[in-house]
């Protein structure tokens, strides 16, 4: 899709498809004003006749006008206008382009930026526009002899007079995110067949290859077995793909400056090895490199938009599997950090393959370190798929992450790390089990990590329930990559 500035007065448009605001009590927006006196009243009209009623989130397309240069145009309708949230607004986005995606209409004319959302500026408006309206035009055509019918709409101008410059930096933004939301939802609905370590590795080398201050480095177990990677490796030991230990080094800031550190979950798929998961929704567990496929989504949509930061990428990969040399429960392994670890039960290996790589990250003296994983069954039960876990040693970086997830709405909610919970952790032969029994699934798994992550300030993103979708609408989300890039511009803005 392409996102263009469309900055002329609407007088001198030509347009396939005009998208106006209305709101409730027949209001319209200015660009519906304009429209209506252009085409002789026909909105004022249509409003009276209630066949919109201005409540939040509802479309009327209205697919013949009298006036030539507007073959169509789209109301959407807002609600109150001077009561417009941030989650109102992208709720009405959601439904337009949803609307757009079932027409014949291959390019339009989109004069939502201005409206005036509580709290935001008109670069958040058109960003929220750029990401809203990519998300739905989304297929997953690698896998399917024949690709979908091809979707119409491929071109999106967002109008403004008044701020075309802010709108530019917005619908920039809002294109390395959607691209960056794509590339994620792609690798992670790719097959564990498919989608192996290997695969991700190229990747990631391809994706470094297109920007020259991005460079990508791939650990075979060898080298990992010289650093000591105890832990990761017996994950791995169990499968018949090579690990790879990837890292994506993103260089825009200053040679001095600490970089932010990703690192996320490359389980390209987890069928929980020895401690074998049962059959029903097993073929979900492709998705257990979710938190990978972010880091790779974050890191192109930073090099996209060449932000003043140093960024590191790192993404343990494996698969889990059992088999005749898999972990077996009660196994003792020795971590990168010199921790030993009893293995109780061989489908904990999220954390088995990320303390090593936390371990790791020390060599890049991050600034700060933020991992993501889809972790825990428990963080489903705990907080559904609506925002992703949140827990970390820092209560900066936590606030830092929580406000950047409500601007992006791609929410978190924080849960705590209290010492207390340590304990359920406690081992009897090693210096720690691997997990920490029933109760508070998430917080022990955080815990786990904890152990590895004391010489920085870090925090670690849960997104088992955030990122994907089961039933119908079975496929990746895309989170938390605009989380993370949205924290990137905060930390850049900042600097
Ligand atoms: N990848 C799973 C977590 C998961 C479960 C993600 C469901 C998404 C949906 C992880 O490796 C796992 O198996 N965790 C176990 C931990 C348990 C053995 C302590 C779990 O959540 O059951
Ligand atoms: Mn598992
Ligand atoms: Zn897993």
């Amino acid at each position: 899709m392409d996102y263009l500035l469309a900055n002329t007065p609407l007088e001198s448009l030509e347009t396939e498809c005009l998208i106006v605001a209305v709101f409730a009590n027949q209001k319209l927006s200015p660009a519906a004003q304009t429209l209506d006196s252009l085409t002789g009243g026909i909105i004022t009209d249509i409003l009276q006749r209630g066949d919109i009623k201005g409540k939040l989130a509802e479309t009327l397309l209205i697919n013949y006008l009298p006036y030539a240069a507007f073959k169509r145009a789209l109301l959407v309708s807002f609600g109150d206008e001077n009561e417009l949230t941030a989650k109102d607004y992208r709720k009405a986005l959601n439904a337009a382009a949803k609307t757009l995606k079932t027409t014949q209409i291959s390019s339009v004319v989109c004069c939502l930026a201005e409206a005036k959302v509580n709290g935001q500026c008109a670069t958040w408006n058109a960003r929220q526009i750029v990401e809203a309206f990519d998300a739905p035009f989304y297929q997953f055509n690698d896998c399917k002899s024949k690709p979908a019918d091809k979707l119409c709409l491929t071109s999106v101008s967002l109008h403004s007079l008044t701020e075309a410059k802010a709108i530019q930096t917005g619908i920039n933004q809002g294109i390395a995110i959607a691209q960056g939301v794509a590339l994620a939802k792609r690798v992670s609905d790719l097959p564990g067949n498919i989608c192996t370590p290997t695969y991700l590795a190229e990747q990631a080398v391809d994706i470094a290859a297109q920007y020259p201050n991005l460079s990508a480095e791939i650990l075979e177990e060898e080298q990992m077995q010289k650093l000591g990677m105890g832990s990761f490796l017996s994950v791995s030991r169990g499968s018949r793909q090579p690990a790879k230990l990837i890292t994506l080094e993103y260089k825009g800031g200053a040679d001095d400056a600490q970089p932010i550190v990703f690192v996320g979950k490359g389980l390209t798929f987890d069928a929980g090895g020895i401690s074998l998961k049962s059959s029903a929704g097993m073929d979900e567990m492709k998705y257990d490199m979710c938190g990978s496929a972010a880091v790779l989504g974050a890191l192109q949509a930073a090099a996209q938009l060449q932000l003043p930061l140093n960024i590191v990428g790192i993404i343990p990969s494996s698969e889990n599997m059992p088999d005749g040399d898999a972990n077996k429960p009660g196994d003792i392994v020795t971590s990168m950090a010199g921790l030993t670890i009893e293995i109780l039960n061989t489908d904990a290996e999220g954390r088995l393959i990320l303390c090593d790589a936390l371990t790791y990250a020390k060599k890049f003296n991050p600034d700060v370190v933020i991992d993501m994983a889809t972790l825990t069954g428990a963080c489903l039960v705990a907080l559904g798929r609506v925002p992703s876990g949140l827990l970390g040693n820092d209560d900066t970086l936590c606030n830092d992450l929580f406000n950047a997830s409500e601007t992006a709405l791609d929410s978190v909610w924080r849960l705590p790390l209290w010492d207390e919970y340590q304990d359920q952790l406690k081992s009897n032969f090693a210096d720690i089990a691997n997990i920490g029994g029933r109760d508070a699934g998430t917080i022990t798994a955080a815990c786990f990590l904890s152990r590895f992550t004391k010489d920085y300030q870090w925090a670690h993103l849960d997104i088992a329930g955030t990122a994907w979708k089961s039933g119908d609408a079975k496929g990746a989300t895309g989170r938390p990559v605009p989380l993370l890039v949205q924290y990137l511009l905060n930390r850049a803005n900042a600097a």
